[in-house]
C-alpha cells in the first residue's frame, strides 16, 4: 500500500509540473525561444515515457491497484487511451526534429510540426487534468 500512495503523490506532482511546463513550452515556441521550447519538450516526452513505464510496473507488481469503482472503467480507459496520443505524437515530433532532413518521416512531422504540436499539447493538457482529477476523486 505504501508504494501505491508514493506513486500517487509522485504522479500527481508530476502531472501538475508537466501541466505548467507544457504551457510554458508552448508560449516559448510562440515567442521564438526555440532552444528552451525544444529542451522542455524533450524533458516532458522522456518524462512521460518514464511515467507510463513506471505506471505499468506498479500496475503489475504494486499490489492492490485498479480498485476504483466499476462505473469509472470507461472513463479510465478513455483517459489512458487518449494519453497515448500525445505520448506517441510527441515522440514522433521530437524524433522528427532530431532526424531533420534525413527521411520522409522527419519531413512529414517537421512540415506539420505546428499543427501536430498544438493538437498534441491540447490532448496532453486534458490528460494531465484528468490524471489530477483521478488522484483526488478516484482513490
Ligand atoms: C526536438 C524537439 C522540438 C523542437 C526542436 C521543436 C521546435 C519548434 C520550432 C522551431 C517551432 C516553431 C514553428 C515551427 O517549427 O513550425 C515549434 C513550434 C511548436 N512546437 Fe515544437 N519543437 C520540438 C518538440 C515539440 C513537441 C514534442 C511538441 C508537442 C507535443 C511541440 C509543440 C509545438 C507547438 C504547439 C508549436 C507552435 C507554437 C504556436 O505557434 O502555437 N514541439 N517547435
Amino acid at each position: 500500500m505504501a508504494e501505491i500512495s508514493m506513486f500517487l503523490i509522485i504522479s500527481t506532482a508530476w502531472a501538475v509540473i508537466a501541466l505548467v511546463l507544457l504551457i510554458v513550452a508552448w508560449r516559448l515556441a510562440r515567442v521564438g525561444s526555440i532552444a528552451a521550447h525544444r529542451n522542455i519538450m524533450i524533458l516532458l516526452t522522456v518524462g512521460a515515457w518514464v511515467f507510463i513505464l513506471n505506471y505499468l510496473f506498479v500496475q503489475r507488481y504494486g499490489g492492490e491497484f485498479g480498485t476504483f469503482p466499476r462505473e469509472y472503467v470507461p472513463w479510465v480507459a478513455l483517459h489512458g487511451s487518449l494519453g497515448l496520443v500525445p505520448l506517441i505524437g510527441a515522440t514522433c515530433l521530437v524524433a522528427g526534429r532530431l532526424m531533420a532532413g534525413r527521411n520522409a518521416f522527419s519531413r512529414h512531422f517537421n512540415r506539420h510540426h505546428k499543427a501536430y504540436g498544438r493538437t498534441f499539447i491540447l490532448v496532453w493538457l486534458f490528460t494531465h487534468l484528468g490524471g489530477i482529477f483521478n488522484a483526488f476523486f478516484l482513490r
